[in-house]
């Protein structure tokens, strides 16, 4: 039985930072382990443009003081969203684009209503070479929650994809099979998958008593999707690449009558994929997943340091870490039994080894 891996240091390519005192809090959590995170840019007001987002990195970097750490940033697409926006998002150093349909989740009431009003836009973006990143899901009342991720592919995803079919997509935080199929079937597609999803399904939710810090956007589906995610991420598909969707809500906000969607998970988030891994006996794939297939996806080089990680006996995360003001705190995520593995090494430059 193995009991370390050695990989290049991961990057997290879809994150949530918030914004002042939760933004101080939780970006140590992630500087510290991984090269690289794609932000998004759900503030209140959303980052709809190069100011907003300049000045939305220099916070980040602020708050990541003493760190490696790159913060790669993402616009908030919205029906207003100019192709001179997509111009000067690129001279500014942009990522990506995020399309969240309004209404689809937290802070995005500002999404887009119809693709036909951002065609031009993404025309724009298939020609720089700026990615997508997109929240798969309808939000029609009238869907069922559960098949929201299907029909967007069936309704948005596939007329978008036809339409651009050299633009970049990555279809954030997949969680069906459905989902996992056309990401395989698709060209100049790739799929960021989260650690919740690989770890719980709803049962975990819901069975027993609703269990607030399991909830999340998409919701997490029942076990046959969970278990083809594993298989999916676990597999060495060079389409799939970790992305945690880590998304703090005050402990307040999510325990509560109408509690919010959204795991907090950046605290020990590399050692609960590498226990995944693990689990499905594929540890030497687990370097393609976190630290390879994502850069290759978005054309950048992967990091040059590595990371340690040691199997030991499980623990859990804090039942709460406190704001850097303790004004209040968040509760990280914890699987069911338990995180079994721990970083041992930091960012070693590679080579030093
Ligand atoms: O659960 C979620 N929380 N899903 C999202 O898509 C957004 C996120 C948030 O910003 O809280
Ligand atoms: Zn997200």
């Amino acid at each position: 039985m193995v009991d370390f891996v050695n990989i290049i240091r991961p990057d997290d390519w879809h994150l949530h930072f918030r914004d002042g005192v939760m933004l101080e809090t939780v970006v140590p959590y992630t500087a510290k382990v991984f090269g690289r995170a794609i932000v998004m840019p759900n503030l209140v007001p959303p980052v709809v443009d190069a100011v907003m987002m300049r000045s939305y990195r220099d916070r980040i970097l602020a708050a990541a003081e003493g760190t490696s750490f790159k913060p790669l940033m993402v616009l908030y697409l919205t029906d207003d969203t100019s192709v001179q926006d997509v111009v000067d998002a690129k001279e500014a150093g942009a990522t990506a684009f995020k399309l969240y349909p309004a209404g689809a989740t937290t802070n995005s009431a500002s999404g887009v209503t119809d693709i036909s009003k951002v065609a031009d836009v993404l025309e724009k973006m298939q020609e720089l070479e700026i990615r997508l990143c997109v929240h798969g899901e309808v939000t029609r009342p009238e869907v069922d929650i559960f098949d929201r991720e299907k029909l967007f592919i069936d309704e948005v995803l596939s007329s978008i994809r036809k339409q651009f079919p050299d633009l970049k997509i990555v279809m954030e935080h997949v969680t069906t099979s459905e989902g996992v199929d056309f990401v395989l079937e698709t060209e100049n597609m790739g799929a960021t998958i989260t650690i919740q999803h690989l770890m719980i399904n709803r049962n975990h939710m819901l069975v027993g008593g609703i269990q607030p810090h399991y909830y999340c956007l998409p919701v997490p589906k029942r076990n046959i999707h969970q278990q083809r995610l594993r298989e999916v991420a676990t597999s060495g598909s060079e389409k799939f690449f970790l992305g945690t969707d880590s998304a703090p809500h005050l402990r307040g906000d999510k325990e509560s009558a109408c509690g919010c969607a959204g795991v907090f998970n950046a605290p020990r988030a590399i050692e609960m994929y590498t226990q995944v891994f693990d689990e499905m006996d594929a540890l030497p794939n687990l370097k393609a997943f976190a630290s390879i297939n994502g850069p290759k996806f978005y054309g950048l080089p992967v990091n040059d340091e590595y990371i340690t990680i040691d199997r030991v006996e499980p623990y859990d995360n804090p039942p709460e870490i406190p704001l850097r003001n303790n004004s209040a705190s968040i509760v990280p995520f914890s699987p069911p039994g338990g995180i079994c593995w721990k970083i041992r090494e930091w960012c070693k430059k590679r080579g030093n080894r």
